[in-house]
């Protein structure tokens, strides 16, 4: 037999071999026995030194078909066991990728968050866009502008947290948005302002933080009738279209007339009651038409524009649309309270 039947044979042999072989260690001592150092392929190589040039070109040539012919069986059936190894070794495994995934409990929002989403929203359906205002305000948009002179007792109302910077202090109110706001637009000027305030305060119903939303509408012929109506429906869309609205007056040196907003008990529906503490009405917001100072600290013509605003606590509406006790609650951080809502 002639070296290229020989080599035809060791083809056939290897074919086989590697057909039937069932793991990746006896794979690679057939890779030794024929393309290995001393493998069937080199001994029929060195062998070729006996030939004419011619056959040592053509056995040669044969040679190294029939090598990579082997070697790409080797590497297809390579592919092969490491896909059943794969195989077996999930089915050994103890994870059931059949089994329901563990159940992760997804949080939800704060009901603080979702009263102030509610609140603006109901705004936003009335016509009203959103603005915003920095917390450390400059002190003459948070009290001079608003009409409230330094050495005047109604700076008291509100106890400041003061900061260490000349001239700027915690907003104690989101009312400085409404300056804001005017100094940057001319009427028409129909905005919400929702955002944190600081008051030094600490006790069951105040924190010193707190949320407030500020609502400001300035435009020709602007009445109490507007501010009264757009209270009252708003109020509705909260805490039910069954309760009652009154208007009492009040003072905040940025209004005039201004007017504490009560609703109807919730609880007691006015009966009066330990909540209501026996009145039947609760206070939810201070309110007014906006001072004509006001008007002229911002530039905007008094004797042609009038405007309402009010402002109301979001913590205040929370706990009296949700019974909840303390206001302290809503910080506290403690599960059992917030998975409640
Ligand atoms: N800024 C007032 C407060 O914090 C509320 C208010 C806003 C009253 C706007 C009238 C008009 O108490």
């Amino acid at each position: 037999m002639g070296l290229k039947e020989d080599l035809i044979k060791l083809k056939e042999e290897a074919k086989k071999l590697i057909g039937s072989v069932k793991d990746k260690k006896s794979l690679d001592e057939i890779r030794v026995k024929y393309l290995g150092k001393k493998g069937e392929i080199k001994k029929v190589l060195k062998s070729l030194s006996k030939l004419s040039p011619d056959e040592r070109r053509e056995i040669g040539k044969i040679a190294n078909d029939i090598k990579d012919e082997i070697e790409k069986l080797l590497k297809d059936k390579l592919a092969i066991l490491k896909e059943k190894e794969l195989e077996e070794e999930l089915k050994k495994s103890k994870v059931d990728i059949h089994l329901p995934a563990d159940w992760v409990e997804l949080g939800h929002q704060h009901i603080l968050t979702k009263t102030l989403q509610e609140i603006v929203d109901i705004f936003i359906a009335m016509g009203f866009s959103v603005e915003e205002g920095p917390e450390v305000e400059r002190e003459e948009y948070n009290f001079d502008m608003l009409n409230i002179p330094k050495d005047h007792p109604a700076r008291d109302m509100q106890d400041t947290f003061f900061i260490n910077k000349e001239g700027y202090v915690l907003r104690t109110h989101t009312s400085p948005v409404q300056i804001r706001t005017m100094l940057k637009n001319k009427p028409p000027v129909a905005i919400v302002a929702p955002g944190r305030v600081y008051r030094k305060d600490m006790d069951p119903t105040h924190t010193p933080m707190f949320h407030q939303i500020e609502g400001l509408l300035v435009d020709e012929n602007i009445t109490y009738r507007d501010l009264k109506g757009t209270l009252q429906k708003f109020l509705q869309e909260v805490f039910g279209k069954n309760i009652k609205i009154r208007l009492r007056p009040s003072y905040f040196p940025f209004t005039e007339p201004s007017f504490e907003v009560d609703i109807s008990c919730t609880i007691c529906s006015g009966l009066g009651c330990r909540v209501c503490k026996g009145t039947g009405w609760l206070e939810v917001l201070g309110s007014g038409m906006v001072d004509p100072n006001v008007f002229e600290a911002v530039g905007i013509d008094p004797e042609k524009y009038t405007g309402f605003a009010f402002g109301l606590g979001i913590e205040r509406i929370a706990m009296l649309k949700y019974r909840v006790p303390d206001i302290r609650l809503f910080y506290y951080g403690d599960l059992r309270f917030i998975k409640q809502f």
